[in-house]
């Protein structure tokens, strides 16, 4: 099993929007092979704007790997845009839980 991990900060005035986006998403992903999960996770102290994590759990590498390659990942992400900062995401292999 492995993790990503994807960092993203917003202005306080965006937390609404943003939440909401991601409540009312497609879902299209809960079908796709190998996937587990998909959680936003917001911080619970925050200095400057707010801070989330937006987490994934797939099966292998290669299955998130492929979504990341689908075009259900592109239109959704292409259809948003990008209004927000964000890093590099980071994967994890989960070593035992
Ligand atoms: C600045 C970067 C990003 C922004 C602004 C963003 C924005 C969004 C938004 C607004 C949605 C909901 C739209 C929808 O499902 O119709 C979404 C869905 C999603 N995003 Fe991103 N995203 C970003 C980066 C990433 C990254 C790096 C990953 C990789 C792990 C990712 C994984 C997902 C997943 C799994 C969904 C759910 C799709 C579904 O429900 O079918 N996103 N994203």
């Amino acid at each position: 099993m492995v993790i990503t991990l994807f960092r993203l900060s917003i202005p306080p005035e965006q937390e609404q929007f943003l939440e909401e986006k991601f409540i009312n998403r497609s879902r299209l992903v809960d079908q796709v092979k190998g996937f587990i999960s998909f959680k936003l996770l917001k911080k619970t102290q925050n200095e400057n704007g707010l801070e989330y994590i937006l987490m994934t759990e797939w099966e292998t590498e290669e299955d998130y790997k492929n979504w990341l390659n689908s075009q259900d990942h592109a239109r959704i992400h292409k259809k948003e845009g990008a209004p927000f900062s964000g890093n590099k995401t980071e994967l994890f292999q989960v070593v035992c839980q």
